[in-house]
């Protein structure tokens, strides 16, 4: 289960505070897709942050399989983030200077983990054999994003955390990737969350969390 218990955040602006989420509760179940879905600044990436482990809550629980983020030290943090969390943003972010195949394996090489058959059968799996040995900037954005997807499960990890993966991409090329991360979720047993503006995908979600200025609307539970 992942879980937000009365999850508190603020971000400094200027000199005042600007509440990007306040008190939001909602769960997720192992193995689900769930939507987060909802106007720009509502709070999506502040939650999917937090729930990846990038950043800290101010109160409130972040319990991702049975353990509480916001408890963890900063070593248990480096570590789940390594570890048991994919994550993809949508910008890509992939490195320019590195190839499809040393991107993907990227993971690997930063938790001193070495396991290139896998790197090599996930490229298969999204597509990109015949592009391995490219750079990104020779790659489509649905090729990139691809790519990006591959890195995310280069851990195996149990949590794929997704930042509009599909904003910067075509509807065919968005709905390609979305396939695929939900391919590969449920080949893996993983539980996928995601943020998106766009309905169709949102409405492929197994739960949908719909957010409103910071704060859950009533009935994301319930889906
Ligand atoms: N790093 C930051 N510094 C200051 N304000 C931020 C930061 N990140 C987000 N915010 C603010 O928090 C609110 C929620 O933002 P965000 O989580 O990015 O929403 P969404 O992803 O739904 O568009 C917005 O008001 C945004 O301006
Ligand atoms: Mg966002």
């Amino acid at each position: 289960m992942i879980e937000l218990r009365s999850v508190c955040k603020s971000y400094p602006r200027g000199e005042t505070t600007v509440a990007a989420l306040e008190d939001v509760s909602l769960s997720v179940r192992p193995g689900e897709m769930a939507a987060l879905v909802g106007p720009s600044g509502c709070g999506k990436s502040t939650c999917l942050n937090l729930i990846a482990g990038a950043d800290r809550p101010e109160s409130g629980k972040i319990v991702v399989f049975e353990r509480d983020l916001a408890a963890m030290n900063e070593h248990e943090i480096v570590q789940y983030r390594r570890r048991e969390v994919g994550v993809v943003f949508q910008a890509f972010h992939l490195m320019p200077h590195l190839t499809v195949r040393e991107n993907v394996a990227l993971p690997q090489a930063i938790a001193g983990e070495r396991d290139l058959a896998w790197v090599d059968s996930l490229i298969e799996s999204v597509g990109l054999t015949h592009r391995a040995g490219h750079y990104p900037s020779e790659l489509s954005g649905g090729e990139q994003q691809r790519t990006a997807v591959a890195r995310a499960l280069a851990m195996r990890p149990r949590l794929i955390v997704a930042d509009e993966p599909t904003g910067n991409l075509d509807s065919r090329s968005g709905a390609a990737v979305l396939d695929l991360l939900n391919d590969l979720r449920r080949e893996a047993g993983a539980t996928l969350i995601l943020a998106t503006h766009d309905p169709a995908i949102a409405g492929r979600a197994d739960r949908l969390i719909a957010m409103k200025d910071g704060r859950v609307q009533d009935g994301a539970h319930d889906r």
